[in-house]
């Protein structure tokens, strides 16, 4: 997909001060300070169009990106962030899972996990609650440049292996590095076939 526009539209403290839900979402979502804000920059070849940081904790709101005039981006608060209070947590949670239960044109969620690591316990459990509750998903592997490849491998294969326990079948997957430009195109590939069978079966948010 050819990035002609890409522009942030607003941030939202809750769902329903969303942007009208009127084009088709994707939405990134994983752990604080995973890479998801790195990882839109990256794919959509802008250098600040969505603010990262070092430190975790850095998107606090919903941020909503409109891309080539015809779908939204969003980039969400992390989950899991430890350095805020207990209730702040819960807060940001139910920010994250009321908009997503919400949002009715949510067409697919991109999980990011951090490529380094081994499964952990949060990722799973919030993948467990996408499936209970019906959420489309696949999975991202960020960082891919901070580990050796082979290293890489085993670990996605050891997370194919813990998804297996509980579902049948396992998500689409995608390996990718911010720092290196890499696995931004084969999500927007995603996101532009997707919607072109979107537009093909007559689906619109309008
Ligand atoms: P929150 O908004 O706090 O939830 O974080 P986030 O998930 O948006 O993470 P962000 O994109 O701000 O990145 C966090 C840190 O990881 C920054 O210091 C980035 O430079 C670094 N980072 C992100 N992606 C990559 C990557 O692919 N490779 C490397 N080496 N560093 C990365
Ligand atoms: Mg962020």
């Amino acid at each position: 997909m050819v990035i002609k526009t890409a522009e942030f539209v607003k941030s939202s403290g809750r769902w329903q001060d969303c942007p009208e839900a009127n084009l088709p979402e994707y939405v990134f979502i994983g752990r604080s300070n995973v890479g998801k804000s790195s990882l839109i920059n990256a794919m959509l070849n802008h250098k600040d169009l969505a603010k990262t940081s070092q430190t975790p904790g850095k998107t606090q709101l919903i941020n909503h990106f409109v891309i080539n005039e015809s779908w939204y981006l969003t980039d969400l608060p992390g989950y899991g962030y430890a350095r805020v209070s207990k209730s702040m947590r819960k807060d940001f949670e139910k920010l994250i899972t009321n908009y997503i239960l919400n949002r009715k044109n949510l067409v697919n969620l991109f999980v990011l996990v951090d490529a380094r690591h081994t499964p952990q316990k949060i990722d799973i459990e919030f993948i467990e609650w996408c499936g209970e509750n019906g959420v489309p998903f696949s999975i991202v592997f960020t960082k891919a440049d901070k580990v050796k490849p082979n290293t890489v491998i085993t670990n996605v294969e050891n997370y194919k292996n813990e998804l297996l326990k509980t579902w049948e079948d396992l998500p689409e997957i995608y390996v990718t590095s911010a720092e290196k430009k890499e696995g931004g195109d084969a999500i927007l590939k995603f996101i532009s076939d997707t919607n072109t069978f979107l537009t093909n079966n007559k689906v619109n948010f309008q």
